[in-house]
């Protein structure tokens, strides 16, 4: 129930439940035609979108207890992972950034980088996102899966089970959900096996060899399981690791993936990030995040809310999720705003918010309560990454126009629709 109601789009629907040839433009398109606050009835969910200043502002106040974007989170991600996976869980991805974590993290990386070049050879070609993807299950199997998880065959065989697993998937790929649910989720569940499989042998190494060095975060996943029986034991470190890397490391692979690829567009600012510029580096990895954005920010009203857009003051009850699409306002709240400017930053702030209505409508991360956690982990990585890797390499673009998103996305950061192949050649091969 939502009252008064607002202009409800007609003939819209979200790609989960029609086919969509392109979500975000069927979104503005609704926004082009309704104004800024408008519903969307789509199969049996009924979206309450919001793009004013005063609404988004008041998006991002709503209070978690009434209108949760854990509940959004968990209806989004279950139409891809099976439902077991959300049972039980002792270790959530927002107990990832304890003291000294982001440190370990940052070790993993640069491990990850070493086994990356070394992976790459001296000159070839490589997909962007293929390659930014498999860093980041590295760098985060390292960090989280156990001993062994990061390397050799248990870390092809996680990858290859994580790659059919990714809860991105539920909205990377929306139109294919519909199948997911029809089959059962039986990939998936296949997927989970093997992944509970190969983790059972990472607590195996653990158990032989308490404490190994790097083990911190899998040692506390671990020890939330002390005394449970060995199968319960072995399942739920696997599910509790499971769900870390599902929930975190997609959007930072893709928003590395895209950084990359404006770095390689704009050969001044790669110059300057080659030659050392972290300040600079970061800034550049901020602004590619802030243009890859596809996020759509939802909230599941649990009970009656109050959302003001700044014209109208809505009650929305239960049922109904509250939402807005960052890409609507990303690009367009205020001039020059669809340019990579990545000096349009000071530290992670927009540096001049003198002609944006409101500067909520313009992020990378979030704000308010939910905004990432994983932010300056993130910057860093992503900082450190573009460093090594066009610090390490000469490189070309395969691509003849810039890269585009998958077209039904509708939410995360974007995941380019095709490959994306970078020339590459080492800087010191003296090839
Ligand atoms: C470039 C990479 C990333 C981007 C662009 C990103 C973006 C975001 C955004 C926009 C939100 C707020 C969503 C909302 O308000 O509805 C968020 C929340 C969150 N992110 Fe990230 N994120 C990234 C990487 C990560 C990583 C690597 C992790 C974990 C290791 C992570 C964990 C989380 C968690 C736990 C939340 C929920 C916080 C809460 O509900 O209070 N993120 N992220």
């Amino acid at each position: 129930m939502i009252t008064p109601m607002p202009p409800v789009a007609v003939g819209v629907g979200l790609p989960w439940d029609v086919p969509v040839t392109d979500a975000v433009a069927e979104i503005a398109r609704a926004r082009a035609t309704y104004g800024d606050t408008f519903v969307v009835e789509s199969g049996r969910d009924r979206y309450l979108f919001t793009f004013s200043p005063a609404g988004v502002e008041s998006f991002y106040a709503l209070p978690e207890e009434k209108a949760s974007k854990g509940v959004a989170d968990y209806l989004m991600l279950r139409r891809k992972l099976p439902d077991e996976i959300f049972d039980g869980r002792r270790t959530l991805p927002g107990s990832l950034f304890r003291k000294g974590d982001v440190a370990t993290y940052l070790v993993n990386l640069q491990a990850a980088l070493a086994t990356t070049t070394a992976e790459l050879g001296p000159q070839g070609t490589v997909d962007v996102f293929g390659l930014t993807r498999r860093l980041a299950h590295r760098m985060g199997l390292a960090s989280w899966a156990g001993p062994g998880s990061a390397e050799g065959a248990p870390f092809e065989r996680l990858v290859l089970a994580f790659d059919t697993l990714d809860g991105a998937d539920a909205f990377v790929h929306p139109d294919a959900m519909a199948a997911v649910a029809a089959s059962g989720k039986s990939a998936e569940r296949a997927a989970l096996a093997e992944i509970t499989e190969v983790i059972g042998g990472a607590v195996d190494h653990l158990d032989s060899r308490p404490d190994p060095e790097g083990q911190a975060l899998f040692g506390r996943i671990v020890a939330a399981w002390d005394g449970e029986p060995d199968e319960v034991r072995k399942a739920g470190i696997a599910w509790d690791v499971a769900l870390i890397h599902v929930a975190s490391m997609s959007n930072l692979a893709s928003a590395l993936g895209w950084a990359l690829v404006d770095l390689v567009v704009h050969t001044d600012a790669r110059a300057r990030v080659v030659a050392g510029d972290p300040a600079y580096a970061e800034r550049c990895t901020l602004e590619s995040t802030r243009l890859a954005q596809r996020s759509i920010m939802g909230r599941s009203v649990l009970a009656p809310v109050e959302l003001d857009d700044g014209t109208c003051v809505y009650t929305v009850g239960p049922g109904a999720t509250i939402a807005t699409l960052l890409p609507l306002t990303n690009t367009t709240a205020g001039p020059g705003l669809a340019d990579w400017q990545p000096d349009r930053w000071n530290r992670s702030r927009l540096a001049d918010t003198s002609t944006l209505a409101s500067p909520q409508l313009v992020t990378a991360f979030g704000h308010g309560k939910h905004s990432c956690p994983a932010q300056p982990f993130s910057l860093a990585a992503m900082t450190t990454a573009v460093t090594d890797l066009l610090g390490s390499y000469e490189v070309e673009a395969g691509w003849s126009s810039y890269p585009a998103p998958v077209p039904a996305q509708i939410g995360g950061v974007a995941r380019a629709d095709g490959p994306t192949p970078l020339h590459y050649r080492a800087r010191t091969a003296g090839a």
